[in-house]
């Protein structure tokens, strides 16, 4: 059995940066009660027209590929992870596939949202530990301005998503000391619709079956209908409080999870990079935990929530700024709708 160890990462962050104060512009909010709520101060939206996930997630990759000191052409597998794909399908994987050049090799979408960057990288780590792909690219991006409702309707959640996108390559290591140590892989299916977007999608005729426009035929129905659209059916749902109750349970117990399953303890972490969900949210990860300021790497003030991308952004702005060294004990952790929860514990 091999080691996966992460050879490069990138990350991509658009240039346009809208203040807590220009969302005011748009709807009923404040600077003050979205920093007190959240941490966040700014945050990155792509360009409407020339961006997209996959073109964000090529910025990235390309960053993580050359740091890698490989090319396009060696990686071998892709693992895609994203809730705001270019298409209803095929997914992004083949997006960026094609556009990078790359040979006819697997590509991977994964559906985990916020959790999505550790299901992708544990998927990877299997392949890598099992000596199937010797270069995998692992993604996660996220263009979630395109399809926010930046209306006092919803607040609770357009002030919270940003844009961007991370990546980073596995190799495998002969270095049974260093690299992935484990990954920890949950969910909670109950909840599922208290953070979701429920439109377009195949239950569509359920909500449709007593409204006047349901067609009346034997077979078919429709995807995604006017009314839905005018009433707010097709946006993105969260009742934000009930989400973060579950997530400050979630997030200590899968990262408590990672050490124990490795003879560590809190005190042995130098970094916990925690998906930037809420700055709230990782304070209170920190203090039960009983971690110093130190030990704890948060960016959300800048780029706020970017859902599966805030992991690999978080984790490649960390160590670019010096913030990881060799030999260091780095532990992501996720939390998110589904709910899905996870950790990856890596000694870098
Ligand atoms: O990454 C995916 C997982 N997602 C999360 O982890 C999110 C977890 N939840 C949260 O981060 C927080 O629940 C939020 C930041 C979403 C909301 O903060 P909160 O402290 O839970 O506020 P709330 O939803 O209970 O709303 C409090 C008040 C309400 O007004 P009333 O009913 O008390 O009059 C909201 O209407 O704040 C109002 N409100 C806003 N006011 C100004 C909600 N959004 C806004 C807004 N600006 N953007």
């Amino acid at each position: 059995m091999y080691q996966s160890k992460i050879a490069g990462m990138g990350y991509y962050v658009p240039k346009n940066i809208y203040s807590n104060d220009d969302l005011t512009r748009f709807m009923d909010t404040s600077d003050e009660w979205i920093q007190e709520r959240t941490g966040i101060k700014e945050r990155r939206f792509a360009d409407r027209t020339e961006e997209t996930t996959t073109t964000m997630a090529i910025e990235a990759a390309e960053i993580a590929i050359s740091r890698a000191g490989v090319t396009a052409q060696d990686i071998d597998f892709i693992v895609f992870a994203t809730l705001s794909p270019d298409y209803y399908f095929p997914g992004c994987g083949v997006l960026l596939q094609r556009e990078m050049g790359m040979r006819e090799i697997g590509a991977l979408d994964v559906r985990n949202q916020c959790s999505g960057f550790i299901y992708a990288l544990s998927v990877a780590d299997q392949f890598i530990k099992t000596g199937t792909y010797k270069n995998i690219l692992v993604v996660g991006s996220e263009k979630h301005s395109f399809a926010m409702d930046f209306q006092t309707r919803s607040r609770n959640v357009s002030v919270i998503f940003g844009d961007g996108a991370g990546a980073v390559v596995l190799q495998p290591t002969q270095d049974n000391h260093s690299g992935i140590l484990s990954t920890h892989l949950h969910s909670d299916g109950a909840d599922a619709e208290i953070l979701a977007m429920y439109y377009p999608g195949a239950h569509a005729n359920k909500w449709l079956k007593n409204k006047p426009s349901f067609p009346d035929q034997e077979l078919g129905g429709l995807f995604l209908t006017s009314e839905q659209l005018e009433s707010g059916a097709a946006l993105p749902y969260m009742d934000g409080p009930a989400v973060f109750k579950k997530a400050i349970v979630k997030f200590p117990e899968v990262i408590r999870e990672a050490l124990a399953s490795n003879n560590l303890s809190e005190k042995d972490i130098d970094l916990l990079i925690p998906h930037q969900a809420n700055l709230r949210i990782s304070q209170y990860v920190q203090k039960l935990l009983g971690l110093r300021d130190d030990q704890v790497f948060n960016n959300i003030q800048k780029y706020g929530n970017t859902t599966a991308a805030s992991v690999p952004i978080a984790l490649c702005e960390a160590w670019e700024s010096g913030k990881i060294h060799t030999g260091d004990l780095v532990c992501l952790a996720a939390f998110g709708s589904g709910f899905t929860w996870a950790s990856a514990l890596i000694r870098w």
